[in-house]
C-alpha cells in the first residue's frame, strides 16, 4: 500500500502528477486553510502531511495522542508556522523547500524596490482614476536608485540573490547586517559591506530590505524606534514575514512621512492587511507573491515530493529541519 499523504491545498499540476503515481494522495480543495480540528483529525489519518504557510501546526496539533503522521513536508521555505520542538518530541520529521524559490522571491523584492521608488502603484491608480492630464515635468517624481545604498537585513540565500540582482540591474551599493557574517569571498563577489548592527544599517540605507526568518527572534524587529533611524527619503521592503514589522508603527511612519515609502509582500495577520496601510499612497501592497511563478511553485512541490520519497525510502532527507 502506498503511503497516505494529505495536501492541505491543491498543488501545481506537474508536482501533483508526480505525487499521484507514487502515493495515495488526498487534496483539501475547499480554498480555505484547514481548521485546527481538521488538522488534528488528519494527524491520525495520514502518514505524511504537506502543509503551507497558512496551516498552523502547533504543539496541540502535533502532540495529539495516537498520531499516524510521521513526516511533514512543508510546501515553502519559511517554517515558523510549524512548532519544530513539538514535532521532534512527537518523533515527526519536517522538511521545507529552500533554494527553488530564491530567485523568484528576490525578483519580488526588486519589483517592490522599483515600484516604491518610482511610485508605480500610486501613478497607475492616478491614470486609471483619470488624474493624469498629460505629461508634466513635476508629476509623480520618484527617486533614482543608481548609486544608492540597499541595506539587507538578513543575508541568506534570498538576501544574497537580491544583492546580486540589485547591484547588476540597478547599480545599487550593497550593505548588510546579519547574525552571521558571510565569508569574505561572498562579500567580495557581491561588493557587500557588513555593518555591525541593524540600527546602523537602518541609518545608512536608502532602501532597507528584510530577509530574515519569521518567529519570535525577529518579531517586530522593525518598530517605531528603528523606523526613526531611517532617512526621511528611505524605503522599507518586506518580502520575509509580516511578523518582522510592527504594522501599526509602520503605518504611522508612512502617514507622517518620516520614511518615504514601503513595499510589502507579507503581513502580520495574513490575509488581513492592517487597515491603516490601505489608504496610504506611499505603501505598495502585494498579496504574498514571493514564490508565485508557475515554475517556482511547481519546483516547490517537487522538492517537497523528493523529501517524501527519501523519507519513505528510509534515506537521508534533502531538507530536514526537524
Ligand atoms: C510560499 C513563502 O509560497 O516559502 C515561503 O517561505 O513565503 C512563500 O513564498 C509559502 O510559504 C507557501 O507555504
Amino acid at each position: 500500500m502506498p503511503p497516505k499523504i494529505l495536501l492541505t491545498r491543491p498543488w501545481p499540476e506537474g508536482a501533483f502528477e508526480y505525487l499521484k503515481i507514487r502515493y495515495d494522495v488526498t487534496v483539501s480543495d475547499s480554498g480555505v486553510p484547514l481548521t485546527k480540528d481538521q488538522l488534528i483529525a488528519a494527524m491520525s489519518q495520514y502518514d505524511a502531511l504537506c502543509p503551507t504557510v497558512t496551516d498552523k501546526l502547533t504543539a496541540e496539533v502535533l502532540g495529539v495522542a495516537g498520531a499516524r503522521v510521521k513526516m511533514i513536508a512543508n510546501f515553502g521555505a519559511g517554517f515558523e508556522h510549524i512548532d519544530l520542538a513539538a514535532a521532534k518530541a512527537a518523533g515527526i520529521r519536517v522538511t521545507n523547500t529552500p533554494d527553488v524559490l530564491t530567485e523568484a522571491t528576490a525578483e519580488i523584492a526588486l519589483l517592490l524596490i522599483l515600484m516604491t521608488s518610482r511610485r508605480a502603484s500610486e501613478a497607475e491608480r492616478g491614470l486609471r482614476n483619470g488624474a493624469w492630464a498629460g505629461w508634466k515635468p513635476t508629476q509623480f517624481l520618484g527617486q533614482s536608485l543608481d548609486g544608492k545604498t540597499l541595506g539587507l537585513a538578513g543575508f541568506g540565500r534570498i538576501g544574497q540573490a537580491v544583492a546580486r540582482k540589485a547591484r547588476a540591474a540597478l547599480g545599487m551599493n550593497i550593505a548588510y547586517y546579519s547574525r552571521h557574517r558571510v565569508a569574505p569571498e561572498i562579500e567580495a563577489e557581491l561588493g557587500a559591506l557588513y555593518v555591525g548592527s541593524l540600527d546602523e544599517l537602518a541609518a545608512r540605507a536608502d532602501v532597507l530590505s528584510l530577509h530574515t526568518p519569521g518567529g519570535p527572534e525577529t518579531h517586530h524587529m522593525i518598530n517605531a524606534a528603528l523606523l526613526k533611524r531611517m532617512k526621511p527619503t528611505a524605503i522599507l521592503i518586506n518580502t520575509a514575514r509580516g511578523s518582522v514589522v510592527n504594522e501599526v508603527e509602520l503605518a504611522e511612519a508612512l502617514a507622517a512621512r518620516t520614511i518615504a515609502a514601503a513595499g510589502l509582500d507579507v503581513y502580520e495577520k495574513e490575509p488581513v492587511v492592517n487597515p491603516a496601510l490601505l489608504p496610504l499612497d506611499n505603501a505598495v501592497l502585494l498579496p504574498h507573491l514571493g514564490s508565485a511563478t508557475v515554475e517556482t511553485r511547481n519546483n516547490m512541490g517537487l522538492r517537497a515530493a523528493y523529501n517524501l520519497d527519501r523519507f519513505f525510502a528510509g534515506e537521508d532527507l534533502l531538507d530536514g529541519i526537524a
